[in-house]
């Protein structure tokens, strides 16, 4: 897709690697609404990358708000063709210390955040195939710790496990309306992700700038190419 004049949707936009696919998008003339709960973070992004990014409010793991966030975006413009699936967390610890409210927090970001704007988006993008013949990309952000699990990550790892099936089953479903769906599956990156999740993270990371010039690499296939997944981790890890 030549993503100029394209219309993109991404999740936890506000830092981290959401900050970096949404700079990157714009860098190719696209036009980004970018969704997260904290407004003076997204402001902020607004005053680095400009007008093309249009800061939306919007907590993901509540369905009426995402609704919301949705239509006030298809108020502002008549096409929809890229939703990034980003905004995500962990809370990683021992299984039996693992507190309900942190086990249902990644259950209700990572898992049915995903699903609540994906049932958004998917309308409006199979619309548009009926139009122009191509519907859009929906590119969901899991990790490596959705293809191996690891100790003291057994909730972070079944969301992520969960976002590589439920983006197989929508690759299936949807190919034949036109919308792309891939699931990008990064190790350890620079961002505020592993000191939130209670971890020291890789002391050799990724940068998320990195990882966002690949999910544009994905986002650039010709029409009839789909990259269904990519893994990507730091050649050295432990530095
Ligand atoms: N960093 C890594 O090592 C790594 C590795 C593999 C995969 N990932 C995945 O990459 C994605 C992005 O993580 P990151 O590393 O960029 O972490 P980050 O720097 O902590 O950013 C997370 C983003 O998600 C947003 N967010 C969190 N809860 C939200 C909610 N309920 N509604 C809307 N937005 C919400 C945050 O904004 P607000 O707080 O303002 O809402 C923030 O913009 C996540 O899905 C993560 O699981 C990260």
């Amino acid at each position: 897709m030549n993503l100029q004049n394209k219309v993109a949707v991404v999740s936890g936009a506000s830092r981290g690697l959401g900050k970096h696919f949404s700079a990157q998008l714009i860098e190719k003339g696209a036009i980004v609404f970018g969704l997260a709960r904290n407004e003076a973070d997204l402001n902020g992004v607004r005053n680095e990358l400009g007008e093309h990014f249009h800061p939306i409010v919007c907590d993901v793991t509540d369905p009426d708000a995402v609704k919301r966030a949705f239509s006030s975006i298809q108020e502002s413009t008549d096409s929809l063709d890229i939703l990034i699936n980003n905004a995500g967390l962990g809370r990683f610890g021992a299984v039996e210390e693992q507190s309900l409210d942190d086990w249902n927090l990644q259950i209700d970001v990572n898992i049915s955040g995903v699903h609540h704007c994906t049932r958004e988006a998917v309308p409006a993008m199979k619309a548009q195939n009926k139009q122009s013949g191509f519907g859009g990309h929906i590119v969901n952000i899991a990790s490596v710790a959705g293809l191996v699990g690891n100790a003291h990550l057994s909730a972070y790892n079944a969301t992520k496990f969960a976002i590589r099936g439920y983006s197989e089953a929508l690759m299936k479903e949807l190919r034949e309306d036109g919308i792309k769906v891939s699931c990008i599956n990064p190790g350890s990156v620079a961002t505020h992700f592993a000191g939130a999740a209670g971890s020291s993270g890789s002391p050799n990371p990724m940068q998320p700038e990195d990882v966002a010039a690949t999910v544009i690499h994905v986002l650039e296939g010709p029409d009839n190419y789909l990259i269904s997944e990519v893994a990507m981790r730091p050649l050295r890890p432990k530095g």
